[in-house]
Order: structure tokens, then C-alpha cells, then sequence
């Protein structure tokens, strides 16, 4: 169908440029000599899944136990959940899903452990790592400590390590600073692993993760592998990172115009309800509307668009708004049109949103 008949607000995936993405980030892999596993929480769409494992990816990363439970019903069996399972039921999908989890402290191991033991189960792991992010992991400095207690508990099997160098999102228009600050991270990582070694424990996997990172930490002598996940369709974010160009921005949500305020304001159906309420890295709106056009402010169902753009604008204008960050916008609607030219082909389900 035409795109104009289509409800609005509604998901787009640009079918030519998800592959694009997909079969470039696939040879940047082959390129470092690395192994690629796309994160899945920024499609979280089984039909994107697949055209990633036809282009070589040997896995996914995934961040939920709902993401986890959609990979494997969709046969996938590679799967590290990047993610610290803790509570009961997180605890009983570590140890039934056969995924690799990711494991900070001995706090989160022991429930794990003990639940493993009771099943009769090993469940792998990799030491989360910070490299600079502050959220979860421990320092470099911190890892053999931790390895050691963590060895004294059954049920457990050291993997590897893993880092997620999420900071580098915070150097919106230095592509430079983002390159450094991505090849420190991965050093970082690497520099951990081999103190791991070096104390007897095993450690084949060394794996860093993100879009913005993608050209700088797997190329650094010991990383075996990445995890981006936002670059198959790549976001306003990503651009004011210099992670790509606009041009190769796949995912876009369709509004239309409802308003035209006599202040030239022009209102859209799509606000946080369908953009979601991540901002921009670069601090400005709610996506890139284009044409002159800025994304100001949104309320749950209404977009505020101003800017020299609006002045053109009428009810019932059809717009395509390219997302501050993808995976938030893909988590707020139950399903994307697939996009070939100007006509949605197929209607994907978005799965696994809670
Ligand atoms: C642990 C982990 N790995 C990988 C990624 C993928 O990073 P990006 O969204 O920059 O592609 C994320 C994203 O948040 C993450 O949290």
C-alpha cells in the first residue's frame, strides 16, 4: 500500500537501507577480524533478525528476559544476555535460556549460582566490565578480584569479558573524540582480559558493544567481538555522532500534520506516545523532521514543529521523522511497515516490548 494510507503515527523501516546497513556493518566486522553480534533491543523484529544471521552475525545480544525468550522461539541459540540477571524469574531464565549472562559482583552471582546448582545446570558468563560509562561493572583494575570469588561458587563458568562504551555518546560533533575515547574503551577491555589470564582464568571472549564505537574498538588487538545494535537503522543520535549521515537512517516514524496554528506552529500526531521521550545527544527536539522544519516540543500524541518549514505546511501533510535514538522508538509501537520506495510492503511485528 501507498504510504498515504497508512495510519499515522506509524513505524517505517526502509527495507534497501536496513540492508545496507546490515551488509556494511558485516564487512566493518570482517574487516577487524571479529566476531559481529547485533543487539537485538533496537529492533526487537524477528524479520530484521534474520536478514542479520544471513549477513553473518553469530549471535545476539540482548538486554531482557523478553528479548531473550523472543531469540530463542525465533531459533536462535547464540545469545549473550548483557544484562545483570537479577530476581526470581531472571534468575530462572539464566538458568533454562543457555544464554551467556553478565555477571558484576558476587551479590548478583550467588542466587545464580545456588538456582544453577538446583537445576543441575552450568550457566556461562562474562565479567561486565566499565570502561567509562558508570553504569554496571566493575573497573579494570577490579576484575581478577572478582573472578576469584566468583570461582568459589558452582554452577558458574567464566566466559570472557564484556564492555558496553555507551560514553562515547557523550561527544555529539567530535567524531575524533568519539574514535579515542572508543579505542581506549576497548584497550581498557582488552587490558582486563589479559590480567585475567595472566591469573589463570579463562578468557576467549572479549567483547565491546555499541554503534558509536563500531569503527574504533574491534579494531583494537584482542577484542573478538562487537555488539552494536542501533546501527541497523542508525538515528538522529547516531548522526550528531558521526556514526553516519542522514542518508542512512532506515527507521522513521509517518505523521501527519492535524494543525496549523495561526502562529505558523504546525502540530503532528506523533509525540512522545510514538517519537518516545528520548532526547537528542546534540540537545535539541524530538527527531529530524527535515524541510526547515524543527521538532520543538511533544506532548503524548502531538509534535510541535516550527522553524521556517511550517509556514508550508497543511492539514493532513504527510512527514517522515527520523528518531532521536531507534531503539527507544521501535519499544513504542507492536509493529513496523516494512518501506520499498513509497509503498509499505509487509507489516513486521515488534516483539518482546515488556
Ligand atoms: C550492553 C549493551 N551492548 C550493546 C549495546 C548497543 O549499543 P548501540 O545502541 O550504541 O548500538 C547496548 C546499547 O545500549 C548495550 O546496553
Amino acid at each position: 500500500v501507498k504510504l498515504a494510507e497508512l495510519p499515522t503515527p506509524a513505524l517505517l523501516i526502509d527495507v534497501a537501507r536496513m540492508h545496507a546497513n546490515i551488509r556494511d556493518m558485516a564487512a566493518a566486522a570482517a574487516d577487524a577480524g571479529i566476531a559481529l553480534r547485533p543487539h537485538f533491543k533496537t529492533s526487537k523484529c524477528v524479520p530484521v533478525v534474520r536478514a542479520q544471521l544471513a549477513a553473518g552475525a553469530v549471535g545476539f545480544a540482548a538486554a531482557t528476559a523478553a528479548e531473550v525468550s523472543a531469540l530463542r522461539e525465533a531459533g536462535v541459540a547464540e545469545i549473550l544476555w548483557a544484562h545483570q540477571p537479577v530476581g526470581p524469574v531472571k534468575v530462572s531464565c539464566a538458568v533454562t535460556s543457555g544464554a551467556t549472562v553478565g555477571i558484576d559482583s558476587v551479590e548478583v552471582a550467588g542466587p545464580l549460582s545456588a538456582a544453577a546448582q538446583r537445576a543441575g545446570a552450568t550457566v556461562p558468563y562474562l565479567i561486565e566490565v566499565d570502561t567509562g560509562l558508570g553504569r554496571t561493572g566493575v573497573p579494570p583494575s577490579a576484575v581478577v578480584e572478582l573472578a576469584k570469588a566468583l570461582a568459589r561458587l558452582p554452577g558458574l563458568q567464566l566466559r570472557g569479558a564484556f564492555t558496553h562504551e555507551g560514553h562515547l555518546g557523550r561527544y555529539p560533533g567530535d567524531r575524533s573524540k568519539v574514535e579515542s575515547a572508543g579505542r581506549d574503551a576497548g584497550s581498557a577491555l582488552v587490558a582486563a582480559a589479559q590480567a585475567l589470564r595472566a591469573a589463570g582464568y579463562r578468557c576467549d571472549t572479549v567483547s565491546v558493544g555499541s554503534t558509536p564505537g563500531a569503527t574504533s574498538a574491534p579494531f583494537v588487538p584482542g577484542v573478538t567481538e562487537a555488539r552494536p545494535g542501533t546501527y541497523v537503522f542508525y538515528d538522529a543520535n547516531q548522526v550528531a555522532l558521526g556514526s553516519a549521515t542522514l542518508e542512512r537512517c532506515a527507521l522513521t516514524v509517518l505523521a501527519r500534520v492535524v494543525t496549523v496554528r495561526h502562529d505558523g506552529v504546525a502540530i503532528i500526531d506523533a509525540g512522545v506516545k510514538a517519537m518516545s521521550s528520548d532526547m537528542s545527544v546534540a540537545g535539541n527536539g524530538f527527531g529530524i523532521a527535515g524541510q526547515g522544519l524543527e521538532f520543538a516540543a511533544a506532548n503524548e500524541e502531538h509534535g510541535y514543529l516550527q522553524g521556517p518549514g511550517a509556514a508550508r505546511l497543511r492539514v493532513g501533510d504527510l512527514l517522515r521523522i527520523v528518531p532521536n535514538h531507534a531503539c527507544g522508538t521501535v519499544n513504542m509501537f507492536s509493529g513496523a511497515y516494512a518501506v520499498e520506495g513509497d509503498q509499505a510492503v509487509e507489516r513486521w511485528p515488534i516483539v518482546a516490548r515488556h
